[in-house]
């Protein structure tokens, strides 16, 4: 325990931490190790995890099999320059992703992390209108509190007001944003939703070179789940108006929403798409940009006949055997059913929520519930309160919610439903 308090000293005085002050007096907990659904602290403490890592953790902590494939893949390489040479995990890690995501996306590009696969997505787009002659297609539109990451060129399509990035807009590209659809899923979705689109497209269609959202589900800017209705007129929109797609399913890829992407909610395809976060059960840093063969035969066939972006670490070995083993994973277990037993547990248990005053809303889709407060929460109380109650959640703004690893059982889900309606009594 001594040599612990000295290790966390050194990370108060010395480690930042995502969106935080290295002045900042909330707790950070040392994890000892995690294996399935529990996350063990270093004082004792075993947590069950409402978290999945940021969406990530699909199987659970310390899974068998990724555990094998990563010490099987380490004896031949952990890793080689992409740049001229190939390797099996990557090759096998495209034909397994070609062959789940929908059928027009034809090639993959590899990066390290879900940022820079937007940035890659949109350099794509990019270099596309200016293979076509169309090099004025430079501006992107983006939906009013979506998500996309934090490097310039995601964080220039991230909501300009709540997309926590306002500081940098003089140094960030100018995006084009429109409003958030407020139809729900399920619901039909009104001309007062899609109008802001038609209205851009038309006033600026023709130096839009693509449009990105994600999917059904806006994640980090709001836990909102929309209309695939919405999601349709928006594909036909961008074919009339000869604007191309990105679907960012960094967060609700493999599986989250009930769907193995949630564009197959509504049917539709992308014309780019972006992975990353559950591609490798969250065991390695690991995202794709995956896009058609007309978008990558154009960019080939054009000046300067290659794509400009090259990251030292592009296709990872080990990353690409994790990811490989997830999707097999994922494919060999009856996901859908499962996906929906989580769902109903989550809305379930969830549902005495709906009667709490301190209770805005409460949304469930898939593996993702979400309560969304009256007022912001205080983090300093409440991580504290959910860390002692024996469950790791980490609410942001007004909305508590939890995406837990599939293997989470009913048990552990209750536990992790019922800490959320006992908290939230007591506020
Ligand atoms: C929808 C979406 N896109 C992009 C990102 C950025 O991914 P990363 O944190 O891996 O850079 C995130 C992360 O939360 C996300 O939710």
């Amino acid at each position: 325990m001594q040599n612990i308090e000295h290790l966390l000293k050194i990370d108060k005085d010395s480690v930042w931490h995502p969106y935080s002050a290295m002045t900042s007096d909330l707790p950070v907990y040392h994890v000892d190790s995690a294996d399935g659904v529990r996350i063990k602290l270093s004082d004792g403490r075993e947590l069950i995890d409402g978290m999945s890592s940021w969406w990530s953790v699909i199987h659970g902590y310390n899974q068998p099999e990724i555990n094998h494939a990563l010490e099987n893949q380490m004896k031949s390489m952990a890793h080689v320059m992409f740049g001229g040479l190939t390797h099996t995990p990557a090759i096998e890690l495209t034909e397994k992703l070609l062959s789940i995501t929908p059928e027009q996306l034809d090639a993959v590009f590899y990066s390290d992390s879900g940022s820079v696969s937007v940035d890659v997505a949109m350099k794509m787009a990019i270099q596309y209108w200016h293979a076509k002659g169309e090099a004025q297609r430079q501006r992107f539109i983006s939906l009013r509190h979506g998500y996309h990451g934090d490097t310039f060129g995601a964080m220039s399509v991230c909501d300009p007001e709540t997309g926590m990035h306002n500081l940098f807009s003089e140094a960030m590209p100018k995006q084009l944003f429109i409003e958030q659809p407020q139809c729900r899923f399920g619901e039909e979705c009104s001309e007062d939703d899609i109008a802001p689109l038609k209205k851009a497209l038309v006033e600026h269609g023709e130096h839009i070179a693509a449009l990105i959202m994600e999917p059904i589900v806006q994640g980090a800017g709001g836990m909102w789940f929309y209309s695939a209705d919405y999601l349709k007129q928006v594909r036909e929109l961008c074919n009339q108006h000869n604007v191309l797609l990105i679907f960012d399913e960094i967060a609700t890829g493999f599986a989250r929403t009930g769907k193995m992407f949630a564009c197959e909610h509504a049917n539709v395809a992308p014309d780019i798409m972006c992975v990353g976060k559950a591609l490798t059960g969250g065991y390695l840093s690991l995202a794709a940009t995956l896009t058609t063969k007309e978008i990558h035969e154009t960019i080939d066939n054009a000046e300067p006949g290659v794509f400009m972006h090259g990251p030292t670490f592009m296709a990872n070995p080990l990353a690409c055997a994790a990811a490989l083993t997830s999707i097999r994973l994922l494919l060999q277990s009856d996901w859908q059913e499962n996906i929906n037993r989580i769902e109903q547990g989550l809305a379930q248990g969830l549902l005495p929520c709906r009667k709490l005053s301190q209770v805005n809303d409460v949304r469930v889709l898939g593996a993702i519930g979400v309560v969304e407060l009256v007022e912001p929460v205080d983090m300093k109380d409440i991580v504290p309160q959910f860390v002692d109650a024996g469950v790791w959640i980490r609410p942001f703004g007004k909305l508590i919610y939890i995406m837990p690893p599939y293997i989470i059982n009913d048990d552990d889900l209750s536990f992790l439903t019922n800490t959320i309606v006992k908290i939230i009594s007591n506020m």
